[in-house]
């Protein structure tokens, strides 16, 4: 299926919530949230544990139906649809990608792939060729015959990256995709999510608490106690990390232009290099 045109969203949450248990024992685990994401966006999601990452992207991917609110996939409203039809939509329209990899261990690299192909009506072989192309375009040729056993992290997720591929799906869905890779190998990933949205016109919204994967994204989003916000991503001008502007450790104003630090290491570095004459207000970060 084609991704649908940027004008329309290619996914949609109004409004949506999520109670879980009644009464006094209820946990509203995701509260009032709009979410528009648009066709060659990539969306990140960020904020604690416990915040309801994982509650939204299940709603936005129809594995959770939502207690209030509605949610659009690729212009289709999941709540006119039986479950069957949801699972149908799912198959063809989004591509999940997990923490945990969720590859099946007794087959290998491209039977994972192929057997969503498969579910999708593709006979034998389209599924295995669509399956050795996937892997190749991600530079898993050789690893195509390998059991999730024998491949590394890094290899793992590009390979449900290349199962989340299978239908050619208008939305990637991907749930803390980094947290089991080291630093470098998570950067990878996300560049190659970020990669596929822009050449390939798919839409991505992942959640993480990983704040190293921030530069990816188009959009970042703050998700705390179920409630979402905009954030404004601002860089440490030393070190170039990438931070929330509302809860940079450390900031000073010079005229009128406000400059943010991960700390005073970066902060003292910074001002080491001005003249006294240009000494800059110093404020801590309330
Ligand atoms: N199936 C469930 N039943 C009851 N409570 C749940 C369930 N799933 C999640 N929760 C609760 O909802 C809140 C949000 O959880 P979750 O979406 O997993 O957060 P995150 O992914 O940001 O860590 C937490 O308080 C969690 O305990
Ligand atoms: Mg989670």
């Amino acid at each position: 299926m084609s991704s649908s045109p940027s004008s329309s969203p290619a996914l949609s949450l109004r409004g949506v919530a999520k109670v879980f248990g009644r009464g006094p024992n209820a946990v509203r685990a995701v509260d009032s949230v709009d979410l528009e994401v648009v066709s060659g966006e990539v969306v990140l999601i960020q904020g604690p544990s416990g915040g309801g990452k994982t509650t939204l992207l299940t709603m936005a991917g129809g594995l959770l139906r939502p207690t209030e609110g509605t949610v659009v996939v690729a212009g289709a409203n999941l709540a006119g649809l039986s479950d069957r039809g949801v699972s149908r939509l799912r198959l063809r329209s989004i591509g999940f990608v997990f923490q945990s990899f969720n590859l099946l261990s007794a087959l290998t690299a491209w039977e994972n792939v192929a057997v969503v192909k498969r579910l999708a009506g593709a006979t034998r072989r389209e599924a295995h060729t669509k399956a050795m192309a996937l892997l190749s375009s991600l530079g898993l040729d050789r690893r195509a015959t390998h059991k999730p056993a024998d491949l590394s992290g890094g290899e793992k997720q590009r390979v449900s990256i290349a199962r989340a591929l299978a239908n050619d799906p208008a939305i990637i869905l991907a749930d803390e995709p980094t947290a089991n890779l080291d630093s470098a190998r998570g950067h990878e990933v996300m560049a190659l999510l970020r990669r596929i949205a822009k050449e390939q016109g798919r839409t991505v919204l992942c959640v993480s608490h990983d704040h190293r994967i921030r530069d990816i994204a188009d959009r970042v989003l703050w998700l705390e106690d179920g409630r979402l916000r905009q954030i404004l991503v601002v860089r440490d001008p030393v070190c170039g990390m990438a931070l929330d502007e509302s809860l940079a450790p450390l900031r000073f104003v010079q005229g009128g232009q406000t400059h943010y630090f991960c700390g005073t290491v970066c902060r003292d570095s910074y001002l080491a290099e001005r003249r006294p004459r240009d000494a800059p207000s110093m404020q801590h970060a309330s």
